[in-house]
């Protein structure tokens, strides 16, 4: 071989070899790419489970929509970093968007953020059901002109809540607490989240609509139970309205209120498993019949227990109904402070009821008798505090007795 031959296959491999090298430089770099690719996918889903991780647990005992957009709201701006953060949702009667939820806003924009759907910036979002990431709202030509919301500053993701073509409301974040502007990973990471949150909307509202027909059906089963009997015609309506006057005049939460209203409708449910002959006999009960009708509020929160979803704190408030503050009551497994708060009230509103109702062998209590009894009762039967309020409530309540046989 000559050299000259020589020469040119060792420049043949030079200029392999260099195209290998060049193709494993481009490849390795690549491989870099996807591997950064990877790992920010990896980040972003990690902060999308987590995010949904939190939001199933904390909003697996809430009833109330209020109190479900209260919690996404709150972990939204944490994970997102953001100093504002908005729900807003079509109201299905008006067909108009509100603000349902929000942080970061003042309460002059919150009461006054009625808006038709294709106005500003939420309603173009919810009329293209198509998500938006701007920049700087002073320079971005397309919704300078629509930020009427007033409250949009800086950068800006406004995002449709929407499951499938059906768009329920819009999320919007805006202001990161680093100043920095909105990039395409946090872009990614909202629209993950607005695909979650719109099925946890969804489903609470479901959820509301289930809760409100099933409330209305066994309040009605509470009551043809109550109609059984001509003498306990309207009880449990009656119990339920002292019980809420007391638990109000007791200054309790509104949602204790709810549940205590809940429980007082279905106290006596468990007397569905109390044989009629001895609901409806006209004398005076055996030891024996007495030990069955005794049953009834453990009865009760066995028939209530497969719904313990719906009702939740009601349950205890029924078994523990017929409980006295000395300990002597039945099922006899709690006194004084131990019995739960609705139970105690439920307690003294459920004798006055019954004092007040006729039985087969006796007259109706009147209302100063029944007082009296209640009286003479409190700190053994009930509490003290809670005869002590109803005393006050029936002061000042004229129109809380009313005539239940009308
Ligand atoms: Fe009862
Ligand atoms: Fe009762």
């Amino acid at each position: 071989m000559g050299k000259n031959a020589s020469i040119e296959i060792i420049r043949n491999l030079g200029e392999k070899f260099e195209g290998k090298s060049s193709r494993l430089v481009k490849a390795n770099g690549r491989l870099i790419e996807l591997k950064k690719e990877l790992s920010r996918k990896v980040r972003q889903r990690t902060k999308a489970l987590s995010f949904l991780y939190r939001i199933e647990r904390d909003i697996s005992n809430k009833l109330k929509m209020e109190d479900v957009l209260k919690v996404i709201v709150e972990k939204m701006s944490s994970i997102l970093n953001v100093k504002i953060c908005s729900i807003l949702l079509i109201d299905d009667k008006t067909g108009k968007l509100s603000i349902k939820c929000a942080k970061g806003l003042e309460q002059k924009i919150l009461k006054d953020s009625e808006l038709e759907v294709g106005d500003n910036i939420s309603g173009w979002v919810v009329r293209h059901n198509k998500p938006i990431l701007v920049k700087n709202i002073d320079k971005d030509a397309r919704f300078v002109k629509r930020n009427g919301e007033k409250y949009y500053n800086e950068s800006l993701m406004s995002v449709p809540l929407a499951i499938k073509d059906k768009v329920i409301g819009v999320i919007n974040v805006n202001n990161k607490k680093s100043r920095r502007i909105f990039n395409q990973e946090d872009f990614r990471l909202l629209k993950q989240i607005a695909a979650q949150v719109a099925i946890v909307i969804e489903n609470a509202r479901l959820y509301r609509s289930l809760s409100n027909l099933y409330m209305r059906t066994i309040t009605t089963l509470a009551a043809t139970i109550d109609a059984r009997d001509h003498y306990t015609r309207r009880h449990s309506e009656m119990v339920a309205k002292y019980a809420v006057a007391i638990a109000e005049a007791m200054k309790l939460p509104p949602e204790r209120v709810e549940l205590i209203r809940q429980a007082s409708h279905l106290h006596d449910i468990g007397k569905i498993g109390v044989h009629d002959f001895i609901l409806l006999k006209p004398d005076k009960l055996t030891d024996e019949e007495w030990e069955e009708v005794k049953l009834h509020s453990v009865k009760g929160a066995e028939i209530l227990a497969p719904l313990v979803v719906f009702l939740n704190g009601v349950i205890d408030m029924v078994k523990q109904h017929h409980e006295r503050y000395d300990g002597r009551g039945y099922p006899g497994y709690y006194r004084d402070e131990k019995i739960d708060i609705g139970a105690r009230i439920m307690a003294v509103a459920d004798a006055f009821d019954a004092m007040l109702s006729e039985r087969p062998y006796r007259k109706a209590y009147s209302k100063k008798k029944a007082i009296e009894e209640l009286r003479e009762n409190s700190g053994t039967q009930f509490d003290p505090k809670v005869v002590e309020t109803f005393l006050k409530v029936l002061n000042k309540g004229a129109g809380l007795i009313q005539n239940r046989y009308q």
